[in-house]
């Protein structure tokens, strides 16, 4: 097979321009934004042309299917509200080139929300049954709209959902989003393994109130609450955690927001990620536990959001194999077996069929922002990578 790297770069360029930030190499381009359905119609051209049929399900994820029974490969084209260029696209772009190169059937995807404007890699967590439609469309972003709706703006193309039995396994390429591969001069990572994820939102909420005359000794201030809570299971998680595990309270939505008003009430996301399914047991009862102590201190009601989170998973010890020995061919000496620390669609696919997965280097390993980089060598390398790969199996 060769592949035509020229016309794989021209399109990964041609991909960023929809929902470009303008800002450094960087996209905007959320689930069911205008970029997003655009650049997906593009993306359905584009199957088209490489004589692949477009099929849009009823959630947005759009595949482009060859005759048969084929490889499916292929990530994500959503991007974070402040993303990079290649988070998802690079998977996509390859999987297409890699398909148009080919004489094997070769599939090709675009999950839909994999960066979870309303849950955790929404449209492939759907597909594979991981997450009920129903249940899907109850969820909202933190503006409060709902997936139900986000999702109708595509329902005009919407047609069923593809029978999974249509595949034979997934390959998807992606860059690694941090700093290991770039530190250590490797090209590529084969994935061993994809950590587990645990996601909701936390709601304290007090008495708003005038933030002149109200004393402190009487306040119910939403804001002290949340700090306090921090700064606890900051401590607490000491004796639980391993330098692999994560956690992050990344929206905070404080109301009302004004510097003269103390507030009445705070909604937050709370994430953690870690590769063994007990200690993210056992991090939900701290995070609960705490939580509960918080408002019994301070006198807030508590309450807590759908509980969200994908189970670690490990990939297919075949298609893994496959991935190994194109990296030996391509970059001898220069790539390494590693675990996955963000979260990927092949997570769920991996309750339907065998998947793996292969990483290129993130530049100073920065990723969800808008200087997200890798070389454009090192993008060739993998596309090479996966080429090999396919010729294999
Ligand atoms: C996916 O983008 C993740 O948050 O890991
Ligand atoms: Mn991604
Ligand atoms: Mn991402």
């Amino acid at each position: 097979m060769t592949v035509n790297e020229n016309r794989f770069l021209a399109d990964l360029h041609k991909l960023r321009e929809f929902g470009a930030s303008g800002i450094a190499k960087g996209v905007v381009r959320p689930a069911y934004s205008d970029a997003d359905i655009a650049a997906r119609r593009w993306l359905a051209g584009r199957m088209e042309e490489a004589g692949l049929r477009p099929h849009f399900d009823p959630v947005g994820n759009l595949f482009g299917m060859a005759p048969g029974t084929s490889l499916l490969m292929g990530s994500h084209s959503d991007s974070q509200p402040e993303g990079g260029w290649l988070d998802g696209a690079l998977g996509v772009i390859a999987a297409l080139e890699i398909a148009r190169s080919s004489d094997r059937p070769i599939s090709v995807v675009s999950f839909q929300d994999e960066e979870g404007r309303f849950g955790v890699t929404t449209g492939s967590a759907v597909w594979s049954g991981t997450l009920d439609l129903a249940k899907a469309d109850t969820l909202t972003d933190h503006s409060g709209t709902s997936f139900a709706a986000a999702r109708s703006s595509m329902s005009d193309m919407a047609q069923g959902f593809v029978d999974p039995a249509r595949f034979s396994g997934f390959i998807e390429m992606h860059i690694e989003q941090g700093p290991t591969l770039d530190a250590e001069g490797d090209l590529i990572g084969v994935v061993t393994d994809i950590v587990g994820i645990r996601d909701m939102v936390i709601s304290f909420e007090g008495q708003q109130n005038h933030a002149g005359t109200t004393p402190m000794h009487l306040r119910r201030d939403a804001f002290q609450a949340l700090s306090l809570f921090n700064a606890e299971i900051n401590d607490r998680f000491q004796n639980v955690v391993t330098p692999q595990t994560v956690w992050t309270i990344g929206h905070v939505d404080v109301h009302p927001n004004a510097s003269s008003i103390v507030p009445g009430r705070v909604r937050f996301s709370m994430q953690w990620r870690d590769g063994d399914a007990d200690r993210l047991r056992r991090m939900e009862e701290i995070i609960r536990g705490v939580a509960q102590e918080v408002a019994d201190r301070v006198g807030m009601d508590l309450s807590f959001g759908p509980m969200l989170g994908l189970e670690p998973v490990a990939m297919d010890q075949r298609l893994r194999l496959a991935l190994e020995a194109g990296a030996e061919q391509i970059a001898p000496n220069q790539w390494r077996r590693m675990p996955s620390g963000a979260l990927h669609d092949a997570t769920n696919v991996s309750r339907l069929m065998p998947v793996a997965m292969l990483f290129v280097p993130s530049i100073n390993g920065i990723s969800h922002d808008f200087a997200e980089d890798t070389s454009e060598s090192d993008l060739v390398a993998g596309l090479n990578v996966l080429g090999q790969a396919v010729e294999q199996l």
